[in-house]
């Protein structure tokens, strides 16, 4: 979710007003995923690497959280949205923290619509917190380092039950990926848009999720062996 800072500069507002425009094209687009067919939306909303921002931007932005955590509780057990985050919430103000557990309890049974909120995420702290695990499940001999697998080592990153992304999309013109999910997106088509946050809407969903179809995803095959009736022809 790129390019708040820049949203709210054009207009000559402060950062945060482009962060509070965010929050709202946050609600837009998690139910505009939804209508669209998509059964898990995660969204980079808070990085590890955040934190080094100016004290005044990161409590803003830990305060919009809280904002929306407090609004939406009712939304998503009203409309069956599960919530589930990943990163190192431990690390986040208490408060936050409280209605992130609450919400994720509320809502663990509904199983159509996921939303993920990746919040003190980094992709390279994740594998440094699996390793650890894993290696604690080693040395308690709950795990067999012989029948290390990446099936086995990846239930112990924050996604373990979770699929993989099979797209990633990411707004405001950079190209990059920043330390979100890594190891996950291995296969994930990746869409970038020049399109700001607060500006993107349903339809660039809808024409990034239209992108994804037309791509052929080969996973380390040839064209032939995806699509051997096609080929024939
Ligand atoms: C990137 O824009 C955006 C962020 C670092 C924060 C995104 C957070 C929110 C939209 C609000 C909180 C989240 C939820 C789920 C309610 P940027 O500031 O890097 O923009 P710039 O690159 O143009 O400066």
């Amino acid at each position: 979710m790129d390019g708040n800072g820049r949203w709210a500069k054009q207009r000559g507002l402060p950062r945060i007003e482009g962060h509070r425009r965010g929050v709202e094209t946050v609600r837009t687009i998690t139910f505009a995923a939804r209508d669209l067919g998509v059964r898990q939306l995660t969204l980079y909303a808070f990085s590890a690497e955040n934190w080094n921002r100016p004290a005044e931007e990161v409590g803003a932005l830990m305060g919009l959280l809280e904002f929306y955590l407090k609004k939406e509780l009712a939304t998503f057990v009203r409309d069956k949205v599960r919530l589930r985050t990943i990163g190192r919430i431990e690390g986040l103000p208490a408060g936050v923290q409280r209605l992130l557990r609450e919400t994720t309890e509320k809502t663990k049974d509904f199983g159509d619509y996921t939303l993920v909120l990746a919040l003190n995420y980094g992709a390279r702290n994740e594998v440094v917190d699996a390793a650890r695990a894993y290696a604690a499940a080693v040395a308690s001999g709950a795990e067999k380092l012989n029948d290390s697998s990446w099936g086995t080592f990846s239930r112990y990153l924050y996604t373990a039950d979770m699929p993989d992304p099979d797209l990633v999309i990411r707004t405001s013109g950079e190209t990059r990926i920043s330390n979100f999910l890594l190891m996950q997106a291995a296969y994930a088509e990746l869409i970038f848009t020049p399109v700001l946050w607060p500006d993107f809407s349903k339809a660039d969903l809808a024409a990034a999720i239209a992108e994804y179809a037309r791509r052929e995803r080969r996973y380390g095959l040839t064209s032939e062996q995806i699509r051997p009736a096609a080929a024939a022809k």
